[in-house]
């Protein structure tokens, strides 16, 4: 077999189905001074909007059972800073690029995406529909199918690059938007982003991050996820990448088998940035092992 790792996502293709999730990786190039970025079946970045956002007061981050809590309120440099001075190193690295794209409005997120479809290099959009810290857009369109497949068709317009929208645990049902956002021309579907949490410093007696409230990630979520990503891969046909809390080759066959084409790894990258890559080498020696490629995999759970 040439690359027993190639993973096909409709007219996205991959050298590997193991991503770094958005928010956890930077903009990737923090990271090529001490790895070969390239190596990654995909980075999605650190979530773009048109103009640079400043995110929300600290602290921003806090560590639980299990996982972590975020309340960064995508905070980002903006869509010309990131084309203009990051793209071109990106280019060189050799990284194949997703652009997390996030609006207020179905528009804003098309005339995003309409600007994306210009740019060299960059393999996909990842259109966040489900982060829990901002005030406008995020979860608010992610909760359900309508305001879901209102973005999706806008974005879909807008561009001539593959759309995979990225998909909230918190939807009243998740299966529901997502076979709204298949129909309003998505090629895949990513999931989990994180679940709304709040931690408490018992001491003081104020909430442990700025705002209040964040975004729960980690093993602790696994779990949840595996659950969400069997159901929705049953409910659509498009592909799905599951994400939540995976931290090794265990954890990412838990995923395939659930029904997942593709991985993301997120939180695990904070306290150990090669995890991703070491994924790629155990899941490259598990398929030759076995004789099978990571798409025999998918779906492949057997429920008794
Ligand atoms: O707050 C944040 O920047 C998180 C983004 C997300 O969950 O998509």
């Amino acid at each position: 077999m040439s690359n027993i790792l190639e993973t096909t996502l409709g007219p996205l293709v991959l050298k590997n189905p193991v991503m770094v999730a958005s928010g956890t990786f930077g903009y990737g190039l923090e990271y090529s001074d001490v790895m070969d970025i390239s190596v990654i079946g995909g980075i999605s970045v650190k979530g773009i909007s048109l103009a640079p956002r400043p995110g929300n007061p600290p602290p921003r981050m806090c560590e639980t059972p299990s996982g972590m809590l975020n309340s960064i309120g995508l905070a980002n440099v903006g869509f010309d800073v990131f084309v203009n001075d990051m793209m071109p190193r990106l280019r060189d690295a050799k990284a194949t690029v997703i652009a997390n794209a996030y609006g207020t409005s179905a528009d804003e997120f098309a005339e995003l995406c309409r600007k994306f479809d210009d740019v060299e290099g960059i393999a996909a959009i990842e259109v966040n529909i489900s982060c829990p810290n901002v005030k406008s857009g995020g979860i608010h369109f992610g909760v359900s199918g309508k305001p879901a497949a209102e973005v999706t068709r806008a974005v879909r317009k807008a561009t001539r690059l593959p759309v995979m929208v990225k998909l909230s645990p918190e939807a009243n049902d998740i299966k529901d938007v997502a076979r709204a956002i298949e129909d309003a021309g998505a090629d895949s579907v990513s999931l989990i982003n994180t679940f709304r949490g709040m931690s408490i410093d018992v001491n003081t007696r104020k909430p442990r991050l700025g705002v209040g409230f964040g975004g729960l990630s980690g093993p602790a979520i696994r779990p949840l996820a595996v659950r969400m990503v069997y159901e929705v891969a049953r409910a659509v046909t498009i592909p799905v990448v599951g994400m939540g809390g995976i931290t090794c080759l265990r954890d990412a066959l838990e995923f395939f088998l659930a029904g997942a084409s593709a991985i993301q790894v997120g939180t695990a990258n904070f306290s150990n940035p090669m995890v991703a890559i070491e994924i790629i080498d155990a899941l490259e020696k598990y398929c030759i092992e076995k004789n099978i490629r990571p798409s025999d995999l998918v779906g492949k759970v057997e429920m008794g």
